[in-house]
């Protein structure tokens, strides 16, 4: 049995996967980035071996991914997280043709051919305010947990405007409005619906084009998944492998390159 891995080193949080040559999922790991890049992708790429009990040397070809591409020092190669996150979308939900990967630090709308190929995209320059940072300010802000975030923005009655463009003031205008007495629930869902606002503008540009395929770790927000699928006004493709899907779609070219490999001579040539 052939394995390929795919690891994808996050700005927030760095992901593995390892591939079976059936382009099954047989191992995976998230673990957050922090300082030390490579270690965090060292570490990452150990956990999902472990997960699938083999030898990290039977995992033959290894893709690195993610803005610390170039910190897998262990990687054959990398590919860009824009063609990777494609790539795994279309290999989980076939109908994709517009991807939306939520981050830490940058959002993408991509748009994809069936093939996986993409097509054109977009993404937020140098702002975090569409990006799971906002998120990560509004939790601290209100000490709560960001696993609490969607949960608590999908109890709201009434959304609270935003109007805050930068993460950097979101913490203060977040404050503000509980000290004005809005109710957290009804701060959140306006901190939701303002990122998805951003999302909206970057898809349009790309152009919507269904199915949509959301993933990144935003997609763990329950509340943010329910916001995307009222301003696009249909149901997104996502899941619990959504998170992956980066690392994921670096596994899969990996395995790409260890089949091409293993095409005799002859057959490379044309000759029958
Ligand atoms: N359990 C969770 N509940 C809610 N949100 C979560 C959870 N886990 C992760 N997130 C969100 O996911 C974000 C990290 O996502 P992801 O791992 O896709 O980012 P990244 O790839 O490191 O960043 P980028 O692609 O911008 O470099 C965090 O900022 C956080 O908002
Ligand atoms: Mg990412």
């Amino acid at each position: 049995m052939a394995y390929a891995g795919g690891v994808d080193v996050g700005s927030t949080q760095t992901k593995a996967v390892v591939v079976d040559e059936h382009a099954q999922i047989v191992g995976r790991a998230i673990i957050d980035t922090g300082s030390n890049v490579i270690t965090a992708a060292e570490n990452a790429f150990r956990i999902a071996v472990k997960n699938v009990g083999v030898d990290e040397a039977e995992v033959e070809y290894i893709v690195g991914t993610g803005y610390g591409r170039y910190k897998v020092t262990f990687g054959d190669t990398q590919i860009t997280e824009i063609s990777c996150h494609a790539r795994g979308a279309v290999h989980m939900f076939p109908g994709t043709r517009t991807v939306l990967d939520m981050g830490g630090q940058d959002t993408k709308a991509i748009r994809v051919r069936d093939n996986g190929e993409v097509v054109d995209f977009c993404m937020n320059d140098k702002c975090a305010a569409g990006t799971g940072r906002f998120l990560q300010a509004a939790a601290f802000a209100l000490e709560i947990p960001l696993a609490d975030l969607g949960p608590t923005a999908l109890r709201a009655e009434k959304a609270v405007a935003i109007s805050t463009t930068c993460t950097v003031f979101a913490e203060s205008e977040v404050l503000s409005w509980l000290g004005r007495g809005k109710k957290i629930e009804d701060i959140l869902l306006g901190v939701h619906r303002s990122i998805g606002s951003r999302s909206m503008a970057l898809l349009r540009r790309v152009g919507i084009e269904e199915q949509v395929t959301f993933t990144g770790g935003v997609t763990k927000n329950q509340g943010m998944v329910e916001v995307m699928n009222q301003m696009l006004g249909f149901q997104v493709n996502t899941g619990g492998e959504a998170h992956l899907m980066g690392a994921l779609g670096a596994a899969l070219f990996a395995l790409d390159r260890i089949k091409a490999s293993r095409v005799p001579h002859h057959a490379k040539e044309g000759v029958a």
